[in-house]
């Protein structure tokens, strides 16, 4: 089988399973309790990795907040600042091409009473920071624009709408799920107040993730849930120990430049070997702001999911994994202006860490040998 879905989740990396290990079994305890050493050596673990998250993304360790990973951040980070801030204004800017973890709770906003403006992307999937500038009214008190997408792997210019945000005193969140590892984040550089995380998306487990909230009082999101206080009251609920310190592993273990310049050139790879065997293969994001690895091609005329069902060695996506299941087209491929039969014909390749040559060489005979079959 050759795994070429790392967009949807990534292998858990040995070294962070090693570190794992321990606190399911010997080492377990409850964190939150001081009275004896196993808690403390929990507690110990979990602060150890909020620091090594705290450090990949530029950050201090206490304006991490453990999450059950980025659907979670984004929902605390969205209807919870919307909750906190209802008294300044009730207008919040976003882009089509969100994740549904976005997308989906400001929907609910929206049915309560607040006004979401959702900005469109051009044909290389990039927002126009002017856009978002001439969105802006008196009564935004939030942007919400992803980092990396998805589907397309395009990186949107984060650092200049986090500039034109903070000048005017709006709060910018940033969903980086697909960013974190792949690409350097800096929340202060980009004038980030919120940035949400996912764990299995670098290699780390599922399950666990992080909400990033700059440490300034006004900028904490009101609570989804009440419980025991953890997390400064702003996520209650039993740390997940082994999770967190995988988390934090995976997070250690991030040598993005090195790593992503072999990415880069396995997809630069993948790429090359379709085209001269596909005619008319499409490319959709604007590759010169695409992460290494994410390539979403549409094969004009295909059907991607018959595609799929004859390549059974072979992990793909026809687009995000939490859509595949409703068989609409893409929203974000919409946004890119694919129409429903190029949206259909569209596979997601997601390289990553662990992917070799071998297998991009081998996937590329396979995909081949799909097309060349003859129609039944
Ligand atoms: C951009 C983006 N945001 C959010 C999520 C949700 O992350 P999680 O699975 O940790 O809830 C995903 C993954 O599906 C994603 O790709």
């Amino acid at each position: 089988m050759i795994y070429l879905d790392c967009p949807a989740t990534t292998p858990c990396d040995p070294r962070v399973l090693d570190a794992m290990l321990p606190f399911f079994s010997a080492a377990a305890a409850n964190p939150h309790n001081r009275h004896h050493a196993p808690g403390r050596a929990a507690a110990a673990a979990i602060e150890q990795a909020r620091r090594q998250v705290a450090s990949l993304i530029a950050a201090r360790p206490a304006e991490i907040i453990f999450t059950s990973g980025a659907t979670e951040a984004n929902n605390l980070a969205l209807k919870g600042i919307a909750r906190a801030w209802a008294g300044r204004g009730r207008h919040i800017v976003t882009v089509a091409t969100e994740h549904a973890s976005v997308l989906e709770p400001l929907a609910a906003l929206a049915r309560e009473g607040w006004t979401v403006t959702i900005l469109p992307v051009d044909g290389g999937g990039r927002v126009d920071p002017d856009h978002v500038a001439q969105a802006l009214r008196s009564d935004t008190i939030l942007v919400s624009v992803m980092a990396v997408n998805n589907e397309t792997g395009v990186i949107q210019p984060l650092a200049e709408i986090g500039a034109l945000c903070r000048a005017r005193g709006i709060l910018f969140h940033s969903d980086a799920a697909q960013a974190a590892g792949r690409l350097p984040i800096d929340v202060g550089a980009s004038k980030i107040d919120l940035l949400s995380l996912s764990a299995h998306k670098l290699y780390g487990p599922p399950g666990v993730g992080a909400l990033y909230v700059r440490q300034c009082a006004s900028n904490d999101p009101v609570p989804l849930l009440d419980g025991g206080g953890q997390e400064r009251g702003l996520r209650p609920g039993t740390l997940p120990t082994p999770l967190c310190v995988g988390f934090g592993q995976a997070c250690a273990l991030v040598v993005t430049e090195a790593e992503q310049a072999g990415i880069a050139r396995l997809g630069e790879r993948l790429w090359q070997g379709l085209r001269r065997r596909v005619p008319g293969l499409r490319r959709n994001g604007n590759p010169a702001y695409c992460v290494a690895g994410t390539l979403s091609l549409t094969f004009p005329g295909l059907d991607a999911t018959d595609l799929m069902a004859d390549l059974p060695d072979l992990a793909l996506s026809t687009g995000a994994a939490c859509q595949a299941e409703s068989g609409a087209p893409s929203s974000v491929l919409s946004a890119l202006g694919l129409d429903a039969p190029a949206a259909q014909a569209t596979l997601r390749f997601g390289l990553g860490r662990f992917t070799t040559e071998m297998e991009i060489d081998r996937a590329v005979a396979m995909i081949g040998r799909a097309l060349a079959k003859p129609e039944p």
